[in-house]
């Protein structure tokens, strides 16, 4: 099977992993449940729960218990998206191909279902506790993610980042504020893959690096795609950094040496995850792909 094939049947099944941990839509609190649900199931690349059941498996890792972490880290990411689309944060209003969650269901509810998506992903998460022996691995991997997803990390860069729309920016800013408001949950992704697979500290050391470069790389695309692609190709709209009056990569270094960026911080998260020396053909196959990903 090729690259791609794979890439098709693995994504398919996450989707069934999502589906099968979403709240009911009944009872009193039915719309909040819809306007989590809305978002959850309107597609995206679902790349960190791939990264982290592709960590955990290049681990050894063949449980069921890293099915509701999964599950966790794309409702902690859609949390993220919904509130960053918010008119007090980015303002847009496609993502994922569809009308944002604050245009549908008000922005009331973008910011309760952002919230709630967010504190569901730990009630998930805690069902993990009765699908393994393993507890120690479990409060460890959560400990990770609580600390990737808050102030030290996501919500931390994103602060930093609605801060200083319409500001000019040092690099070293810059560079805080895409280690944060977007490797953190890449590093979550592959920090609670390797935990739970059974990585040793300094692996899980070498494995917060690679993501971090992974993250980084990741990003730096965004803003490159945010010039280059069109909102048909990603499902939300471009030059939302513009409308922002945003400092980027793309601004502050130019499109070039921005390209060759995401080229070499991926080639470092690869050689990283050499020196592991774990296979997964797939994994390498996976962050090759994001350098030169379209959407
Ligand atoms: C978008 O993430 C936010 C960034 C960190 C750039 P993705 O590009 O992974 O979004 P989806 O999940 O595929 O929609
Ligand atoms: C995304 O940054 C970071 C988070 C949502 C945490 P962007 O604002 O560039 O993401 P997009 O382009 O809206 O997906
Ligand atoms: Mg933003
Ligand atoms: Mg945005
Ligand atoms: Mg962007």
């Amino acid at each position: 099977m090729n690259f791609q094939d794979k890439l098709t049947e693995k994504t398919k099944e996450i989707e069934d992993v999502l589906r099968s941990w979403l709240p009911e839509e009944t009872g009193f609190a039915k719309r909040l449940a819809e306007a989590m649900n809305y978002s959850m199931t309107a597609g995206g690349k679902r790349l960190r729960p791939m990264l982290m059941q592709e960590t955990y498996r290049m681990f050894g890792g063949e449980g069921e218990e890293i099915g509701p972490f999964m599950a966790a880290m794309e409702m902690i990411h859609t949390h993220s998206l919904i509130h960053d689309d918010l008119p007090a944060i980015d303002n847009d209003d496609y993502r994922r191909g569809r009308l944002t969650t604050h245009r549908v269901y008000g922005e009331a509810m973008g910011v309760l279902s952002g919230d709630a998506l967010l504190n569901y992903a730990y009630e998930v998460m805690l069902r993990a506790f009765s699908m393994t022996d393993r507890t120690q691995r479990v409060i460890r991997a959560m400990e990770i993610m609580a600390e990737k997803t808050g102030i030290h990390g996501m919500l931390g860069g994103q602060s930093v980042d609605v801060e200083n729309d319409g500001k000019p920016l040092e690099k070293d800013m810059l560079d805080y504020i895409y280690e944060n408001k977007t490797s953190a949950l890449i590093e979550a992704a592959m920090m609670t893959g390797a935990v739970l697979g059974g990585a040793d500290q300094e692996q899980l050391n070498t494995i917060e690096q690679a993501a971090g470069n992974i993250g980084l790389a990741f990003q730096i695309q965004d803003d490159i795609l945010d010039v280059t692609s069109t909102s048909e190709e990603l499902g939300k709209p471009v030059h939302s950094d513009e409308k922002n009056h945003k400092v980027t990569y793309v601004t502050l270094v130019g499109m070039e040496r921005a390209a060759r960026e995401v080229q070499e911080l991926s080639q470092k998260a690869l050689r990283l995850l050499d020196g592991l020396e774990k296979q997964n053909d797939f994994l390498y196959d996976l962050i090759q792909m994001l350098v030169h990903r379209r959407k």
